[in-house]
């Protein structure tokens, strides 16, 4: 089942109760955090509630989404420094708790099948952002829905977008490692985030079209557990079509 609530304040006020509820109930859960701009207000507003004492970290485990091949952990451009930085960092969550893809690692193919391992030990939340062209995590469209953790080429679409967090577009990586479709849909929930009106097309085909692997996030509708929080303008295209609307 899909759950779509959209507004600014609101949607991200009910992103971080999801969170907080998954961590009352489970202390010790495994929390996947995805990068991108979109989930920083997500995770500002959780590492303000940390702060207020409202939602304790200290045994929550994280796990990332992907990484860009070749760069290592202490990379500035790298996911992994990037999630460190922005996200467990500040909701405390203790660096040894933290398991993330290893860029640089000797051999790429053996780290996709170390992860996979990892992440068979059960993915309490996955949080997730949705690329313009319908990705999540790095798979790109075309994508097979029962894919796993492997080494991907990026669409050159996907790195002129995230050309910002990185130098410049030649230093953008043009391989990831990556969680695979199937792999993501085994978290026992799933938090979707979109802003902004670059992902209202991407969005209304995630949820309102069909299961397609030339939209990877339409397969989230294979998910019993999935809750989407949206902005007006990442909505624009639900709203159109009648989709539920609840803020
Ligand atoms: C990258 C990441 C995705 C993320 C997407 C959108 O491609 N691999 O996990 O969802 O960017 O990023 P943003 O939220 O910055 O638009």
């Amino acid at each position: 089942m899909i759950r779509v609530v959209v507004g600014a304040d609101d949607a991200i006020a009910t992103g971080a109760n999801l969170v907080a509820e998954v961590v009352a109930a489970r202390p010790d859960a495994t929390l996947g955090f995805a990068t991108g701009a979109t989930p920083a207000p997500l995770y500002a507003e959780l590492a303000r509630r940390r702060q207020a004492g409202l939602v304790d970290f200290s045994r929550a485990h994280a796990v990332a989404l992907d990484e860009y091949l070749g760069l290592a952990p202490d990379h500035a451009d790298s996911y992994a420094h990037q999630l460190h930085r922005e996200v467990t960092g500040p909701l405390g969550i203790a660096r040894e708790h933290c398991d993330f893809l290893r860029g640089d690692a000797p051999d790429p193919d053996e780290e996709c099948v170390r992860y996979e391992r990892v992440l068979a030990r059960g993915v309490d939340l996955q949080v997730l952002g949705i690329g313009r062209n319908g990705h999540i995590a790095f798979n790109e469209p075309g994508t097979d829905v029962a894919s796993r953790t492997r080494v991907v080429q990026l669409a050159p679409s996907t790195r002129q977008a995230n050309r910002g967090l990185l130098s410049t577009l030649a230093d953008t990586p043009e391989a990831a490692l990556s969680q695979g479709v199937g792999t993501i849909l085994e978290a026992r929930r799933i938090l979707l985030i979109a802003r902004g009106a670059a992902k209202a097309e991407a969005l209304e085909r995630a949820l309102r079209g069909p299961v397609d692997p030339a939209c990877p996030a339409s397969a989230l509708q294979l998910h019993d557990d999935v809750t989407v929080i949206a902005d007006e303008e990442a909505a624009a295209g639900l709203a159109q079509a009648g989709a539920i609307r609840s803020t």
